[in-house]
């Protein structure tokens, strides 16, 4: 393991000590404040922590019994209920297998009819409880966090967004492949709200986060990589694997320069 403190990267050689790591600092968080307020992301890259923090609590090692756990972000448009919904997604890792109370899990409500209100009550119920203790990021190949696409602005609110094509074709695996069935509108925390967390872990694995892994690691604050909006937060991390952070430049749209010195 090694740390690189302009933006502190932590690698490591594998996604599974990369999950290790972030499943120990959930559990770390947890055992020092059993309250903690954390944001945990859906996705792929997050699914071996979400299996270790459920090991963890089958052998009574960890429980979110007294925490509050926030839905970073949620798409518009699903059937309530929908397996392919991310509440659906974090009740199933880890709500319920890890002793979260039904009403301690915090999500902005898809259904409302007013959508711009909805997401204003998400963002206010954030306010009200002092942010995030610990935020977890994911990171899309295109540089997201959330579903805060290119061109988001710094300000950015908890708000109805689009979502990049590019996030629909790579989402659309869940969706048996099929990129029209996957929604082209969401709730997502913003980046300001995101930036409110106390403490933020960001976490890439696998070759196809590579270019944004690089791009974030050479470029400076720009709303076409969302992910620099990092930059101006004092307590970020970013854990990657050997194949996200290589010893190549990548470029974003997945080509490769010359081998790094
Ligand atoms: P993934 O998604 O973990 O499934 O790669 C991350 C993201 O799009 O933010």
């Amino acid at each position: 393991m090694r740390a690189n403190n302009s933006l502190e990267i932590v690698d490591f050689e594998s996604e599974l000590e990369v999950s290790q790591a972030i499943a120990d600092e959930v559990v770390e968080l947890v055992t020092v404040n059993p309250f903690a307020k954390i944001s945990f992301p859906t996705g792929s890259t997050l699914q071996k922590t979400y299996g270790i923090l459920r090991d963890s609590a089958r052998l009574g090692r960890f429980s979110l019994a007294k925490a509050q756990v926030f839905l970073l972000d949620e798409y518009v448009g699903l059937p309530r209920g929908s397996i392919d919904s991310y509440l659906s997604f974090i009740s199933r890792e880890i709500q319920e297998p890890c002793g979260l109370p039904l009403e301690a899990l915090h999500f902005p409500d898809v259904h409302a009819s007013d959508l711009h209100e909805a997401s204003e009550k998400y963002e206010d119920l954030i306010r009200v409880v002092g942010g995030m203790d610990l935020q977890i990021l994911g990171i899309g190949s295109n540089g997201h966090i959330g579903f805060n696409e290119p061109g988001t602005p710094l300000n950015s609110r908890t708000r109805v967004a689009h979502l990049a094509p590019e996030t629909r074709e790579a989402n659309a695996r869940y969706f048996n492949g099929d990129i029209n069935m996957v929604p082209k509108r969401c709730i997502t925390q913003g980046l300001s709200t995101i930036l409110s967390a106390k403490k933020i872990l960001l976490v890439a694995t696998g070759l196809s986060k590579a270019g944004s892994v690089s791009a974030l690691r050479t470029s400076r604050m720009t709303e076409s990589l969302p992910a620099t909006a990092l930059l101006t937060h004092g307590d970020t991390r970013i854990f990657v694997d050997r194949q996200a952070y290589g010893n190549r430049e990548f470029f974003l749209d997945g080509s490769q320069g010359g081998l790094r010195s």
